[in-house]
């Protein structure tokens, strides 16, 4: 059911720094940040030739990764991102296998505008993935 990995996501503490050691450390292609007000999140995109790294920032009072960030002060990855040809399908088939849908089940316009769902780390080995139709 899943393709492509879309993207992987890393919280950091600084975007700056996190960013610098990715354009200049590992020699990647970093975009400037972008404030998405919409998702509590500041990111920074990471091109790689087959995959890209989402660094994420929190924005705002309510970001839905300030408290990853208290437990992780140093950062770590966040979550993972497969893509699928239908959303609502890969839903309805993960809910059949018995995996939680978080929210309230319904996908919503992701951080590229695409419908996305994030699926309970305890049913995919400690991670949290998201699935993003594509
Ligand atoms: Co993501």
């Amino acid at each position: 059911m899943i393709g492509k990995l879309n993207h992987v996501a890393i919280v950091v503490p600084d975007l700056e720094q996190a960013s610098a050691v990715y354009r200049d450390t590992l020699g990647a292609t970093v975009s400037n940040p972008q404030d998405l007000p919409d998702h509590g999140v500041t990111t920074v995109f990471v091109e790689l030739p087959n995959t890209k790294i989402e660094l994420l920032h929190p924005l705002g009072e309510n970001s839905p990764i300030a408290k990853f960030l208290e437990k992780n002060t140093s950062g770590g990855m966040h979550h993972v991102c497969y893509e699928v040809e239908d959303i609502i399908a890969a839903r309805d088939h993960l809910k059949a296998q018995g995996a939680r849908v978080l929210g309230n089940g319904e996908p919503r316009t992701g951080a590229h505008g695409k419908p996305v769902l994030f699926l309970h780390p305890k049913d995919f080995c400690g991670t949290l993935v998201e699935i993003e139709e594509v």
